[in-house]
């Protein structure tokens, strides 16, 4: 099992190029069931949890082909065209979706363009229950007749989906994107109310029009969808990763270095930004995109609390803890979204954070500084907050099965060290 080890202390100067937003081009993948054409998608990022999509979408009868790369001698920015003109299998096996919980967004536009899908219920991240519920009761709210069994969800609607009016409880990015995705198909109207408004979902939405999908309030909580009887082929180009952005951001602020992010845009981050200015961090406006520095000495502790966009996103809490291991006074972080996200806190601790956990909240005394150790990665984001500690700490950080960092971070050790920082990738037994 591979190890990330770093030499930290050093600060980070230079240029990263964010890549495609993995939480977009996912669910955009899972839209090439809903046609018979060809989805052509760009801006792809080169990840574990992309290829663990496609390798589903290949099973299904999805016609996969690389179209090439617009970056970096094939790496990054890949095009490939995804041509739905045979479904040969509506059943999503336990083994292909166990890798990763966003298999489930095959479940909508199966049921919607087939009448039919099977799919085993999901795995992923260990950040919690996850339920998939609300994902169900929106397909049913549209005819949708679903039953449980063997680990696997059966969807039927023989006579296709009907339009209707579902009204999510809370928000869910995934159960917005599935219900949006069988909207388009159903017959007459769907309105989606209390939807999602991540960035993703417009991303998602966006390219279902250009794919002929007839969609109004795009942004916004309230979703209106006139069904089509199909849709057609489209390109579409994946928009910037805003968690990548937000990670090499804290990156910049918490070696006290001075990066520039490009193919990315403050826009994206909003509520980062306001976090990290807050804090003493300053974040300007550049013609690629954006620069973080942290000029003045030592930051200020700000209380931070996830909320669904445009509120602090979930995927950055692990990593904006970091930051404030060593700013000046205390900060307050609250986990609205997931149950069990903080395990990358005992992780912290062994490096000499100060943190104490009270239910969903997290307190954290800022110390002087972090001290390397090695540490266990749990989760894609905690591991990533993990790699950030190690940036900060004196001494040298292992970081273990690092499998977690290839599902979300394309060539993070690459990036990063392209910016000064001394880390390397190590086999297990190395
Ligand atoms: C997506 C993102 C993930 C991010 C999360 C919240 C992708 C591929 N993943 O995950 O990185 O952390 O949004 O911004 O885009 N829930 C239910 N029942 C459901 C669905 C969700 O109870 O049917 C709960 C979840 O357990 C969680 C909350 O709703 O507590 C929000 O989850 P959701 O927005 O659905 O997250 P994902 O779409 O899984």
């Amino acid at each position: 099992m591979q190890k990330i080890v770093i030499e930290g202390g050093q600060p980070l100067h230079g240029r990263i190029a964010i890549g495609g937003a993995k939480n977009a081009a996912l669910p955009l993948m899972a839209a090439s069931l809903l046609t018979d054409g060809v989805l052509t998608l760009s801006n792809l990022p080169h990840l574990a949890d992309i290829t663990s999509m496609l390798n589903l979408l290949a099973q299904h009868g999805i016609g996969i082909s690389m179209l090439g790369s617009a970056a970096n001698g094939g790496h990054a920015g890949r095009v490939i065209g995804l041509d739905g003109g045979q479904i040969t299998s509506t059943t999503a096996p336990y083994d292909l979706v166990r890798k990763m919980r966003a298999s489930v967004l095959v479940l909508g536009p199966l049921v919607a363009r087939m009448g039919e899908a099977r799919v085993s219920l999901p795995g992923g991240c260990a950040i919690g229950t996850r339920p998939v519920d609300l994902h169900l009761k929106a397909l049913e709210a549209m005819g949708t007749e679903i039953t449980l069994a063997d680990g696997y969800v059966h969807a039927v609607a023989p006579k296709g989906l009907k339009g209707a009016v579902v009204r999510f409880p809370f928000v869910s990015v995934g159960a917005t994107e599935n219900a949006l995705m069988a909207a388009t198909l159903a017959q007459g109207e769907t309105v989606l109310e209390n939807a999602a408004r991540e960035p993703e979902i417009g991303d998602l939405a966006h390219c279902l029009v250009a794919m002929g999908a007839k969609i109004e309030g795009i942004g916004s909580e309230r979703l209106v969808v006139q069904g089509v009887p199909s849709l057609h082929g489209a390109s579409y180009s994946v928009l910037p990763d805003r968690i990548e952005t937000g990670t090499y951001a804290i990156a910049a602020a918490v070696t006290g270095g001075d990066i520039e992010l490009t193919g990315t845009s403050i826009s994206l981050i909003g509520s980062v930004v306001d976090v990290l200015q807050k804090a003493g961090v300053t974040v300007t406006d550049t013609a690629d995109g954006m620069r973080v520095a942290r000029t003045s000495g030592r930051l200020h502790g700000v209380d931070v609390m996830t909320q669904p966009f445009p509120g602090f996103p979930t995927d950055m809490q692990a990593q904006m803890m970091v930051l404030m291991c060593t700013a000046g006074g205390a900060a307050m972080i609250t986990e609205t979204i997931f149950e069990n996200r903080f395990m990358h806190v005992p992780e912290l601790a062994r490096m000499g954070a100060n943190i104490t956990v009270h239910g969903a909240s997290a307190l954290v005394r800022g110390v002087e500084r972090l001290s390397g150790a090695p540490v266990m990665a749990t989760d894609l984001r905690a591991s990533v907050s993990l790699v950030l500690a190690g940036l900060a700490a004196e001494g040298e950080t292992v970081v273990n099965r690092v499998y977690h960092l290839d599902r979300g971070y394309e060539r993070l050790e690459e990036k990063l060290a392209g910016c000064g920082a001394r880390i390397r990738r190590v086999d297990g037994s190395a």
